[in-house]
């Protein structure tokens, strides 16, 4: 099967959140399936353009029409692709050479483009896919371009579309329709939601199948509480929205080999763990002591449930355990965690920084993963701490509640410890069962971290979810 993949980030070459987790290891794991081509579709963005590492040749360049604006695109191939794995970057300076990725002025007219673009290069190199799978509102007008002006040059293709977060929805005014889409006024109301142009909304209704990142979260998009306007008409697409829960990408989130860590180690040799947490306590300056070490890798906003942490934080230091924080955010939460740290210096360390290889040792040293998320797609780090024995406790919504059945300690099923509605008690009682368990049942604790390492959190299966998903619209 020959599928297209637009996104609008993909690691190793560009990454600002999950995303970009995901459109590394999902294009990889379905190039693995036999008789599969994938070409995944980018922005030439400045970082990427400018990586000595990355080393592309140019296929094409040519120009594509956004109203009155004639764009040039330069359409490069990394080198490093393969057959069944080609990566295409589009580049056009204007739009994509800027320092960062999102958040300007003209963010409707740069991905408007990009939409236009990644189908003008699939035809330009006579691509031909059966499946064009694109990824969030930066990707969301390919449904629309293609059956408006491309459907004739790629009669085949399919498309589908999958939420990672509903939350950023590409909204722009009205006169953004013939101001820079330039579709034919029969594509206005497609492309409007509550009186505003809107990508994702467009997408919604257009592709032939809609995907989000968890099960729960399928199911949650059809209510206002978590669809930021757009309960009703993902819930008018019935069971054409479905879930697929991400996977992790399994061989570079391995404690057995993670070049992080000081020790690695497994399911089966767990004594490295403990190596890990002696010395994770001593980079960070904490008391070298057997008290559970909690911790959280994580952006500091509202949404990911720092504001029910700090209501409980002081609460919370006051018991026998440590707690080390890793991530960057809103400023408010910046400085109310930084004041708290100062005062516990021993017990808290807070660590405003976005560190790659800081959180692999916090996932491998920690004991316990705290993940209070107001909602939460999927989500991966409740993943990678599973796998690398930290158990987590969570607020059981979206990917969350997939992928962390609370743990029973009767029948030694579950994965991790939940609560159910967003509030700061609710959370440090699940925190404080958790705690209950590591002090007074260790062997049950033990079991339970052999289990989440040796649960498969691979993207073979999701994989196979997606390819029955394509086989069913072809
Ligand atoms: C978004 C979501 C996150 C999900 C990721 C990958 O970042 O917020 O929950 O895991 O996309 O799908």
């Amino acid at each position: 099967m020959k599928i297209a993949m637009v996104a609008s980030e993909a690691a190793p070459f560009i990454k600002t959140g999950g995303l970009g987790d995901v459109m590394q290891a999902l294009p990889a794991e379905l190039s693995r399936i036999k008789g599969n081509e994938i070409s995944l579709f980018l922005p030439y963005y400045k970082k990427i353009k400018y990586d000595p590492s990355v080393e592309t040749e140019l296929v094409s360049a040519f120009t594509v029409n956004l109203t009155w604006r004639q764009q040039y695109i330069g359409l490069f191939r990394w080198k490093n692709g393969s057959q069944n794995l080609q990566v295409y970057f589009l580049d056009n300076e204007y739009y994509f050479c800027r320092d960062g990725l999102y958040g300007f002025y003209d963010d409707g007219e740069r991905f408007a483009f990009f939409a236009k673009a990644a189908l003008a290069s699939m035809c330009r190199i006579a691509l031909r896919p059966d499946i064009i799978h694109c990824h969030d509102w930066q990707s969301a007008l390919v449904p629309i371009y293609l059956e408006a002006e491309y459907r004739d040059r790629l009669p085949e293709a399919r498309t589908v579309f999958t939420i990672h977060n509903v939350e950023y929805q590409g909204k722009a005014n009205p006169d953004f329709f013939n101001e820079v889409l330039g579709l034919d006024d029969l594509w206005r109301g497609v492309c409007t939601h509550d009186g505003c142009i809107n990508f994702m909304k467009a997408a919604v209704v257009k592709s032939d199948a809609v995907t989000t990142v968890s099960e729960t979260y399928a199911k949650e998009l059809r209510y206002p509480y978590f669809a930021h306007g757009l309960s009703g008409i993902l819930a008018s697409r019935g069971d054409k929205l479905r879930g697929i829960t991400n996977g992790i990408d399994v061989e570079t989130c391995d404690p057995g080999s993670d070049k992080a860590l000081v020790r690695n180690y497994s399911a089966e040799y767990l004594s490295g763990k403990l190596t890990c947490k002696r010395a994770l306590q001593w980079e960070l300056g904490l008391e070298e002591s057997d008290a559970p070490l909690l911790a959280m890798v994580t952006r500091l906003a509202s949404h990911k449930g720092i504001d029910i942490l700090c209501y409980i934080i002081r609460r919370l230091l006051e018991r026998n355990l440590q707690l080390v924080i890793v991530g960057t955010g809103e400023a408010k939460y910046e400085h109310a965690l930084q004041a708290v740290a100062s005062e516990y210096p021993k017990k808290f360390s807070m660590n405003l920084k976005f560190d790659p290889a800081l959180a692999s040792r916090v996932y491998a040293g920690a004991d316990m993963y705290l993940m209070p998320s107001k909602s939460e797609p999927c989500g991966l780090s409740q993943i990678i701490a599973m796998h690398y024995g930290t158990i987590p406790v969570v607020n059981a919504v979206g990917g969350l509640k997939d992928t962390v059945p609370p743990f029973e300690l009767s029948t030694g099923t579950g994965r991790g410890y939940t609560f159910q509605s967003y509030n700061g008690d609710d959370f440090l009682g699940a925190i404080d069962r958790a705690l209950g368990d590591y002090f007074n049942n260790p062997e049950a604790w033990k079991q339970l971290m052999k289990a989440d390492m040796e649960t498969d959190f691979s993207w073979k299966l999701p994989a196979q979810k997606y390819m029955e998903l394509y086989c069913s619209l072809i």
